[in-house]
């Protein structure tokens, strides 16, 4: 059936895996797309990214990590229930070129995100060379799989418990220092790790593409949400992205969007909480 999830897994704390029936979508797919979806009917639209898909099985795949109350709730589904509505794909597909040495820096759940894309480059024949970071060895994921698919892979975490201590630009920073040398960055994560590896990339003269986590509603250009500014001119992440170029990106305005819905996010966490709480008679 439509939405319902085949298979759930919890691949690094608070990080979930599901497969969903989705036959359209799975058929429509390409990497760098998008859903959107509504968890139950009261729910609020949120955008994950398509980690996968299995046009046969008319499945794909998502990787969602716990930051609030929408994605709270999604985890709390299980295999077997059904997801209340999905769109997608969504947002304009990553433009697979050979490029040739190609250096992705990835931050917190940009893991499937990225994953498509490289395994699309490294099939046009880029050579891809994929630089990790997690805060703590516990959020590292999809190690094994970039694996396979890169000729080199390291690890950070900030707090040294897993790989090279420090952040993945540091890290990355290091790469260059020692000799490394790429064409193209892909770079995704968090906007204060994208900011800084762009600034590295800037300085080393490499093109570089990021992708943009904006604030997101309906995802088709409708609503304005998801406005960023790109080398002085609006564009619409939905549809116009979600990959600019990292050195035209105006991260401080970025920044101030994405904090505008802080307070009411917090609410909502809360009333989410206590409902449970409620409901399991805890006080
Ligand atoms: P909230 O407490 O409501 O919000 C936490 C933070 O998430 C906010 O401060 C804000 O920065 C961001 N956020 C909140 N609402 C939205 C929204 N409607 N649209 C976008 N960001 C929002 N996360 C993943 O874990 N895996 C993914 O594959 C993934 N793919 C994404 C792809 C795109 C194109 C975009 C724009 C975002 C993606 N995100 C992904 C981020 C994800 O959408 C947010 O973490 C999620 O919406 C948070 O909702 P919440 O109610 O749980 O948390
Ligand atoms: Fe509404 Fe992009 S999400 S215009
Ligand atoms: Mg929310």
């Amino acid at each position: 059936m439509k939405n319902v999830i085949i298979s759930k897994e919890e691949i690094g704390r608070g990080i979930f895996r599901f497969n969903i029936e989705e036959p359209l979508v799975a058929s429509k797919h390409r990497p760098g797309q998008f859903i959107i979806l509504m968890v139950n009917e009261t729910g609020e639209r949120i955008p994950l990214t398509i980690a996968g898909s299995d046009p046969a099985a008319g499945t794909i795949t998502i990787v969602f990590q716990v930051a609030g109350k929408s994605t709270a709730l999604l985890s709390s589904l299980e295999a077997g229930d059904r997801i209340q509505n999905l769109i997608g794909p969504l947002g304009r597909p990553t433009p697979i070129e050979r490029y040739g040495r190609v250096a992705c820096v990835i931050g917190g759940v940009g893991a499937p995100y990225v994953y498509p894309i490289l395994k699309a480059m490294r099939d046009a024949g880029n050579s891809i060379s994929v630089f990790l970071g997690a805060r703590s060895r516990e959020l590292v994921i999809m190690e094994k799989e970039l694996g396979e698919i890169s000729d080199t892979l390291s690890v950070s975490t900030d707090d040294d418990t897993y790989g090279y201590g420090g952040t993945v630009v540091d890290l990355f920073r290091e790469a260059l220092g020692s000799g490394g040398k790429f064409d193209m960055a892909v770079v995704v994560g968090p906007v204060g790790m994208m900011e800084a590896a762009c600034a590295v990339t800037k300085e080393a003269g490499i093109r570089t593409m990021v992708s943009l986590n904006t604030i997101m509603v309906d995802g088709t250009g409708m609503c304005g949400s998801c406005r960023v500014t790109i080398g002085g001119e609006s564009k619409l992440v939905c549809c116009d992205g979600p990959e600019f170029d990292g050195h035209l990106v105006d991260w401080a305005e970025l920044r101030h969007r994405l904090g505008r819905f802080l307070d009411q996010e917090k609410v909502a966490m809360n009333l989410y909480k206590k409902s449970i709480f409620d409901r399991n008679g805890i006080k």
